[in-house]
Formats: C-alpha cells, sequence, structure tokens
C-alpha cells in the first residue's frame, strides 16, 4: 500500500501469523508464500520484520546455521509474542542459548535422552497409558480425552523421568499454559515461570541430599559437584523438560487422536495390528501432518548470512515457519494431506539443528503407545460434538484442541 517502504521479493505488507481459514491447515497465506518461491518480510505483534521462510530447503538452512542466534535478549529479536520475553527473565534454558553455554549444557544431559533410554521407558509409559484409559473407559461419556487422557499422561511420564511429584501436576499445567497463552503479559509469564523455577530448586536441593531413581537426582549427583551446573541452572533445565515435555506432547495426543478420527480407515488399520512400521510410520506422518509449533522458529542474524540465495543482514530477524515447511510438496509427496504411506522422515516438527528436540525418542514412544492403545481398546470413539463446535488453540505458542469432547 502507499507509504509502505517496498521490501525485498514482497510488494504488500504481510502481517504473520494471520489467522487460519481451516483449523487442520496452515493459513493459507503462508502456504501461498511458499508455492510462490519468495521471501517476503512479515510484520509481527509488535513492528518487528523478520524474514519468513517457507520452503523446506530454506528452513534447514535457518535452523542449522550457527549465525542464526536464538538468543531472545537479543534487540531486534522476532519474539513470537510477549510472553516469550519472560524466558528472558528469569535463569536461560538452552531454547535461548547459544555456543559455546549451549553446548555445554546440552552436553552434560544428553545421555539422558537416547533412542535406547526412550524405549527402556516404553513399558511404563504403557502402564499409565492403559491406567488413564481404564478410568476414562469406567467413568461417564462423553468425557473429554484432553483432560482423562492427553494432559495425564504427557504429565505423569515427564514427572515420573524427571523425579517431580504428579501430585502437583494442576500446578505445572496451569503455569505452563501462563506462560504459553500468547494474549498475556510479559509480567505474568515471568511470574509463573519464577514460580516454577523456585518450586524445582527446593527440589534440587531435596534430590541433592536424598538421590532416588530419576533425572534431577542423576544430574543432581554427577554435576553439582563438579561444577558443571549450579542448582539454578539445574532447575531451569528441570523446567524446561517439565514445560517443553507435557505441553507439546499433550497436544499432539488429543490433535492425533481428532486426525484419526477424521481418517477412519488409517485409524482402524492400527486396531487390526501393527504391520512392520506402520505405527512408527503412522506417529511420523501425524508429527510432520500436524506440525503444532504454530507461529515458526525464530532466530535473529549475528552477520549476514546467505540462505539459499536469499541475503539475510545481520541484526535482521528470521522466522522458519516449519508447519508450511513440513508440507513442502519438493521434499513430501503427501504435501497437504495425511497418508502414512508417507516417507515422513526428515520432517521439522522437532526443529532441526543444535536445538533440535531433545525429548524426540520419548515423544515418539509416547505417541505410538497412545495412538495404538486407543485404536485397539476403543475402536467405536467417536468426537461427541460436531467438529464445528471444537475450540483450537490459535490463541497458543503450540497449536492443538482446547478440550476434546468423546464417546464410545
Ligand atoms: C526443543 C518440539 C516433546 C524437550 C524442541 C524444538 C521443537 C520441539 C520444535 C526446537 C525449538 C527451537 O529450535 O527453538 C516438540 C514436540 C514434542 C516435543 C512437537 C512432542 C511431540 C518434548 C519432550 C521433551 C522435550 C517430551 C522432554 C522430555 C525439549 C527440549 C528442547 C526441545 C529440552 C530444547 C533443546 C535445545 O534447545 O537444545 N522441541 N518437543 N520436547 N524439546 Fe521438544
Amino acid at each position: 500500500s502507499a507509504g509502505t517502504e517496498p521490501a525485498r521479493g514482497n510488494p504488500a505488507p504481510l502481517h504473520y501469523p494471520m489467522p487460519r481459514q481451516c483449523p487442520y491447515a496452515p493459513p493459507e497465506e503462508v502456504t501461498a508464500v511458499r508455492a510462490g518461491g519468495a521471501v517476503p518480510r512479515v510484520t509481527i505483534w509488535n513492528g518487528v520484520r523478520p524474514w519468513l521462510f517457507t520452503r523446506y530447503e530454506d528452513a534447514r538452512v535457518v535452523l542449522s546455521d550457527p549465525r542464526f542466534s536464538a538468543d531472545k535478549s537479543r534487540p531486534g529479536y522476532p519474539l513470537s509474542s510477549a510472553v516469550a520475553l519472560a524466558e528472558t527473565a528469569v535463569t536461560p534454558t538452552l531454547l535461548i542459548m547459544d555456543n559455546p553455554e549451549h553446548d555445554h549444557y546440552r552436553r552434560l544431559v544428553l545421555g539422558e535422552f537416547t533412542v535406547k533410554r526412550a524405549e527402556s521407558l516404553r513399558p511404563a509409559v504403557r502402564a499409565v497409558v492403559d491406567g488413564c484409559l481404564d478410568r476414562m473407559l469406567q467413568g461417564p461419556a462423553p468425557a473429554d480425552l484432553v483432560t482423562g487422557l492427553a494432559l495425564p499422561v504427557a504429565l505423569s511420564v515427564i514427572c515420573e523421568f524427571l523425579g517431580v511429584p504428579f501430585e502437583d501436576r494442576e500446578l505445572f499445567r496451569s503455569l505452563t499454559h501462563t506462560m504459553n497463552a500468547i494474549g498475556g503479559t510479559t509480567e505474568t509469564a515471568a511470574a509463573a515461570r519464577q514460580e516454577l523455577q523456585e518450586y524445582l530448586e527446593c527440589l534440587v536441593a531435596v534430590r541433592e541430599k536424598h538421590p532416588q531413581q530419576d533425572f534431577i537426582s542423576r544430574m543432581a549427583v554427577k554435576h553439582l559437584g563438579t561444577g558443571a551446573m549450579d542448582h539454578e541452572r539445574l532447575a531451569a533445565m528441570a523446567l524446561l523438560l517439565l514445560t517443553a515435555g507435557h505441553d507439546t506432547t499433550a497436544n499432539m495426543i488429543s490433535l492425533g487422536v481428532l486426525t484419526l478420527l477424521r481418517h477412519p480407515a488409517h485409524f482402524t488399520a492400527l486396531r487390526d495390528g501393527d504391520a512392520p512400521g506402520l505405527l512408527a510410520g503412522t506417529v511420523e506422518e501425524m508429527l510432520r501432518h500436524l506440525t503444532i509449533v504454530q507461529r515458526g522458529i525464530r532466530r535473529i542474524a549475528l552477520e549476514d548470512v546467505d540462505v539459499n540465495g536469499h541475503l539475510v543482514r545481520a541484526g535482521e530477524g528470521v522466522i522458519a515457519a516449519v508447519n508450511v515447511a513440513n508440507r513442502d510438496p519438493r521434499r513430501f509427496p503427501s504435501g497437504e494431506d495425511f497418508d502414512p504411506a508417507e516417507r515422513a522422515h526428515g520432517h521439522l516438527a522437532f526443529g532441526y539443528g543444535p536445538h533440535q528436540c531433545l525429548g524426540q525418542s520419548l515423544a515418539r514412544v509416547e505417541l505410538q503407545e497412545v495412538y495404538a492403545a486407543v485404536a485397539r481398546r476403543i475402536p467405536t470413539l467417536r468426537t461427541a460434538v460436531p467438529d464445528t463446535e471444537l475450540r483450537f488453540k490459535e490463541d497458543m505458542a503450540v497449536y492443538g484442541v482446547h478440550e476434546l469432547p468423546v464417546a464410545w
């Protein structure tokens, strides 16, 4: 429009993100950008104007080139909301660290997140899932699948892993909600974060004196004495795992079950037994198709960077729209569709590069166990309200449904 500076490759100003037209797909405008092949500058909530990368190959460069920083305290950082700024107000976590600090802390915990370790937790995960399903099936229908299954499974698994009391789950759930509700203020989000940080610092001190068989105890014994980590940093690590580890997984459980109900043939296929790789393939495709990190993964350039021919100048912000990049037909032939036969490996739902999700093996085990158990134990499962009445999480950093009323 008149008076707007012409930006490289972008004739009209574009506000990001824009509302979705369809609850099961990213905004059409972002998909159109990818199809058109341009890299536009977009305007975000606070007036900052980062570059928007929507192609798969470009998103990978943005997420893996070390000249892009994840440090949200840098001036001009394209924060996803006011609440995201709260991450800089309390002890920093891995998510906002750059090297060499990031590498130092990530290495200290890496051994806890192997595929082998996640597989060793599978029987415990299965027991948790079965317990929740027993309770849900004994109760009245309709029931809410979010509070009856998705949240208790995700919270209980991460609490058990960390050694955090499951009895305090409502506190973790509500504080995490405050930290992730994008309409909130930096102050309320920082206060919630501070409260959880202090809670976990107390727990670290307790576990240090009386270690048990859990993550916090093992890390306390191993790293507090050597000075590799202090109480505050260990608590911040636990905070990140507790919050990143339950909200994302819970949303993938409820939105994933909804997606299976909308694709009955694939739901039935899961029930009829696991053809080799079918379950794992379904989970991978679900991760790709839903890519619940809906506001893109953001960084800021420390130096000039050439992203496949597009120049980003030092100090400029970038957004990798992973939800749209994961539907790039040049990389994933099934594109917009949900097709478990797709070879979905290499998707960006867990990010890519140095910050790639630490908990991804555990998340896969959880999703595999939940989808399989639901398909096997509740073959008559259906949504109890019309889809048009579902409340989708456009108001949260991570996409999902606020409730999922189901009957069987
Ligand atoms: C990082 C997604 C489950 C712990 C990330 C990132 C994404 C992501 C996209 C990268 C963020 C960035 O680059 O800025 C997901 C999804 C999950 C999930 C979709 C569920 C399906 C989990 C679980 C845990 C976990 C279960 C803990 C057990 C972490 C941690 C990081 C991270 C610690 C930060 C890593 C770093 O900065 O080095 N996750 N995650 N996540 N995730 Fe997950």
